[in-house]
C-alpha cells in the first residue's frame, strides 16, 4: 500500500511544529507509521545546509544562492526519506516543502516563479504532497508568538528570515493564500490566530479526511 504525504506550510510562528508533534504523537498513538520531518533539514546534509540558510551571518547569502540551497536538500530529502517512507506505507509529515519556496524565495524574496516552479520540479523529482495544510495567521501575531517563543525556551534562535521586515512577511503570506486558490484540491487553509486545541481540531480533521482517501 502507498502510504501519503502531508505538508504543513505558513509563517514562522503560525504554529506549524506545535501542530505537527500533536498531529504525529496522535496518529502513533493510533498505532499508525509516521514518519515526521522537515525542510530544510531532513536530509543527511540537511544539518548544514539549515544553518547555512537559517543562521544569521555576517556574510549574507544572495537570493539565488539561498534558493539553490534549499533546493539542494529538498532534492536529497525526497530521495533518501520521503520516497522510502511513503513507498513503505508511512504517513509523511513534512513541515515545509515546496511551497515554502514559492511562498519565501518567490512572494518574499522576488525570485522568478518560472524558475522556482522548475527547481522544483527537479528536486522532488514530480512528488507532490497529497495534502498541505497552510496555517494562515496575522504577520503581528506571528511576530509575538515568535518573541514569546524566543523569550521562554532562550532556545530557537532568530533566523535571517525573522530579521526580515513586515512587507517581506506580508508577501510570504499573500503568496500562500495565493498557492492555496490555485491549488483548491489540494491546498486546505487553517485560521492559525486561533487558540492551540481550535487549531488542532481543524488539523485532525484533515488528517482523517486523508487517511479515510488512504483506506479506499
Ligand atoms: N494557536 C496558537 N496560539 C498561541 N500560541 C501558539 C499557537 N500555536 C503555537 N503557538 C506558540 O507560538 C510559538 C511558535 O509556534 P511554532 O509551533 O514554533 O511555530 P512555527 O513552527 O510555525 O514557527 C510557540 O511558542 C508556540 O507555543
Ligand atoms: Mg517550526
Amino acid at each position: 500500500m502507498r502510504g501519503r504525504f502531508i505538508t504543513f506550510e505558513g509563517a514562522d510562528g503560525c504554529g506549524k511544529t506545535t501542530q505537527l508533534r500533536r498531529a504525529v504523537d496522535r496518529l502513533r498513538a493510533l498505532g499508525v507509521d509516521v514518519v515526521a520531518t522537515r525542510e530544510p533539514g531532513g536530509s543527511s546534509a540537511g544539518a548544514e545546509i539549515r544553518s547555512l540558510v537559517l543562521d544569521r551571518r555576517e556574510r549574507p547569502i544572495v537570493p539565488v544562492a539561498e534558493l539553490l540551497l534549499i533546493e539542494a536538500d529538498r532534492a536529497q530529502h525526497v530521495v533518501e526519506t520521503i520516497r522510502p517512507a511513503i513507498e513503505r506505507g508511512a504517513f509523511v509529515i513534512c513541515d515545509r516543502f515546496t511551497d515554502a519556496t514559492v511562498a519565501y524565495q518567490g512572494g518574499g524574496r522576488g525570485l522568478d516563479p518560472a524558475l522556482i516552479g522548475t527547481l522544483n520540479l527537479i528536486a522532488t523529482g514530480g512528488l507532490e504532497p497529497d495534502m498541505t495544510l497552510v496555517f494562515d495567521v496575522d504577520v503581528s501575531e506571528a511576530m509575538r508568538r515568535l518573541d514569546r517563543r524566543a523569550a521562554e525556551s532562550g532556545g530557537e534562535a532568530a533566523t535571517r528570515f525573522d530579521l526580515e521586515h513586515a512587507g517581506f512577511h506580508d508577501r510570504v503570506r499573500s503568496a500562500y493564500l495565493d498557492i492555496a486558490g490555485k491549488s483548491p484540491g489540494r491546498v486546505r487553509v487553517i485560521d492559525a490566530n486561533r487558540p492551540i486545541e481550535v487549531v488542532a481540531a481543524d488539523v485532525d480533521r484533515f488528517v482523517e479526511e486523508l487517511r479515510c482517501r488512504c483506506a479506499i
